[in-house]
């Protein structure tokens, strides 16, 4: 592997991003090669991103240090960075992605691409460190990748609960759990239709990515090592930074801009969130009726784990945050690139748009919360948080409810967030009998998915198309089980009356961990017609599936 440290030992400023203590030299060993660093009160990820200008390591929520995108070894054991003060590490050996051999990076990236276990592929490297640690803590002379006889390496349960420091929104935890048995040899690659796996066919396998991520998504052996262009990665290194200050986001004159992202966070005084005691509670009142079921929904985070982000050079185009997918729709309309193509002109000089974690959580779009009531022979009303399109999605699968918007206070809505709108009615009808549970659900696009639910885990059907990938296409439906299973038991954020989001740390979402999720088993159906998008159709499907097994219950989440 290139190592973008020199060999040299070398001087570097720190920016703070707590109080500034003078001067003292921090000297460690970064991927093999001595560094000498100036603190100045920093953390371990300024200094890798900022100065070390090594991109492998994510920022996905500092200083929250829950969603693990910022992992690396500290003398071989996974450390989150971002909340590891750069004093800590003084004189220890600090490894991050650049810094595993190429036979490493190679058998990572292939067992990931193998088992469709990264889709946008900026929660990856961090967790890849985190296996590479817990295979480390397992084998006393690790030599040329393999496990001695007398060696064991951890089960996959093992593996399950090493995630628990992580997020992932795209995969559902099963295929990277997945390639974690197929890294260290312990299981088989698991492709359903094939007998062997091959490099996935860029051009076609992009193709089924791009139709299941709704936005351009490429596939293949860098996606796994975070290498697909996020703005935050790609942005010139003199780039200014910009932060949200207090004004409405879409406004660039509201935004904090300095020479570093340290900088710009410290002007803004921003202070950063916790999660709350308070109540999640469903925003729309149920409409009156005699209904055989009744769904209110709450504020969910849509979560990506790449937050927004935007570059662009003065009266240039700019470089948006759909590097490598949209976040299932969330990002498709953000308003960044504007911001950043403003601000470089205003300031003559590149600009990183880079909101945070909870900057995020509070601007950005999520899926329009509902209320509503249904009858068994379809019809019924359906309240929604006024939102574009969503009377028009909510047409297109449930032409007998009635489709009610209302004003909700709270933060903005967007009708591209995955199946929103229609969703929610294929949940409501099929609690109230008008849809039947295990029987096909058609998607706006024309796929069909079926989805049994039951003590022994979610087993899903899809048909859509020609599948081009099965092992994308799985990778999808089966990320997109989780997600409604997650959505339909656990998920909720706490928005008060005046519409403030409270809930802004990443553990405060309520997203299922790895070790809480059911088996999920996807059947891709043969089909040689025009592929289209078939996880929306798996979201629904299992959404109505795990409500109707979770009692049906008025409110969600279920628990
Ligand atoms: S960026 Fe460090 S844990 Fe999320
Ligand atoms: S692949 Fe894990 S967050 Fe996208």
């Amino acid at each position: 592997m290139t190592v973008p440290v020199t060999g040299h030992t070398h001087r570097m400023e720190m920016a703070s991003t707590e109080h500034v203590s003078e001067g003292a030299s921090v000297h460690l060993t970064v991927d093999g090669q001595p560094v000498e660093l100036v603190d100045v009160g920093g953390t371990l990820l300024d200094a890798l991103r900022g100065p070390l200008n090594l991109r492998s390591v994510k920022d996905g929520c500092s200083p929250q240090g829950q969603c693990g995108c910022c992992t690396v070894l500290v003398d071989g054991q996974p450390r989150v960075s971002c909340v590891t003060p750069l004093r800590r590490v003084s004189g220890r050996s600090v490894t991050t992605l650049e810094g595993l051999s190429d036979g490493d990076v190679q058998r990572w990236s292939e067992a990931f691409c193998a088992t469709g276990g990264s889709q946008c592929g900026f929660c990856t490297p961090g967790i890849i460190l985190r296996f590479v640690g817990l295979e480390g803590s397992a084998v006393s002379q690790f030599a040329n990748n393999q496990f001695s006889d007398n060696e064991v390496p951890p089960d996959r349960d093992r593996a399950a609960r090493a995630l628990h420091a992580h997020l992932c929104r795209c995969t559902g935890w099963q295929t990277v759990l997945d390639a974690w048995e197929v890294a260290v040899g312990i299981a088989p690659i698991p492709v359903s239709n094939q007998s062997e796996w091959a490099p996935p066919d860029g051009k076609a396998s992009d193709r089924r990515a791009t139709l299941e991520g709704r936005s351009l998504q490429t596939v293949g052996p860098e996606v796994p090592l975070g290498r697909c262009g996020f703005a935050a990665d790609t942005a010139p290194l003199d780039a200014l930074v910009a932060v949200p200050g207090d004004g409405p986001p879409d406004d660039p004159g509201s935004w904090v801009v300095a020479g570093t992202l340290a900088e710009a966070r410290r002007a803004a005084g921003k202070v950063q969130g916790r999660r709350t005691t308070a109540e999640v509670v469903p925003p729309i009142d149920l409409p009156g009726g005699d209904w055989d079921a009744v769904l209110r929904t709450v504020w969910v985070e849509p979560a990506p784990l790449e937050t927004d982000a935007a570059w662009c050079l003065p009266a240039g185009e700019p470089v948006g945050p759909l590097a490598n997918g949209g976040a299932f729709g969330a990002k498709v309309d953000s308003s960044l690139p504007a911001v950043a193509r403003a601000l470089a002109d205003a300031h003559g000089s590149p600009v990183l748009v880079a909101p945070s974690r909870e900057d995020i959580v509070r601007f950005g779009v999520k899926r329009p919360p509902v209320a509503g009531g249904a009858s068994a022979d379809g019809t019924g009303v359906l309240r929604v948080a006024r939102t574009p399109g969503i009377a028009e999605a909510v047409a297109a699968v449930a032409p007998g409810l009635d489709v009610v918007e209302v004003e909700v206070v709270g933060p903005p809505t967007s009708a591209a967030v995955r199946a929103a709108g229609w969703a929610e009615a294929v949940v409501l009808l099929t609690g109230a009998g008008a849809l039947v549970s295990g029987q096909p659900v058609v998607s706006p696009d024309g796929a069909e998915a079926t989805a049994i639910v039951d003590d022994d885990g979610i087993r899903v059907t899809v048909r859509c198309g020609d599948p081009i990938d099965e092992v994308v296409l799985r990778s999808f439906c089966i990320g997109a089980a989780h997600m409604a299973w997650s959505w339909i038991t656990a998920e909720g954020l706490s928005v008060d009356a005046t519409g403030t989001v409270h809930d802004l740390t990443v553990r405060s979402f309520g997203i299922v961990r790895a070790t809480e999720t059911p088996l999920i088993t996807v059947e891709v159906l043969a089909d040689s017609g025009r592929p289209v998008n078939g996880s929306d159709a798996v979201f629904a499907a299992v959404a109505a599936a795990t409500w109707v097994h979770r009692g049906s219950l008025p409110d969600l989440p279920t628990g």
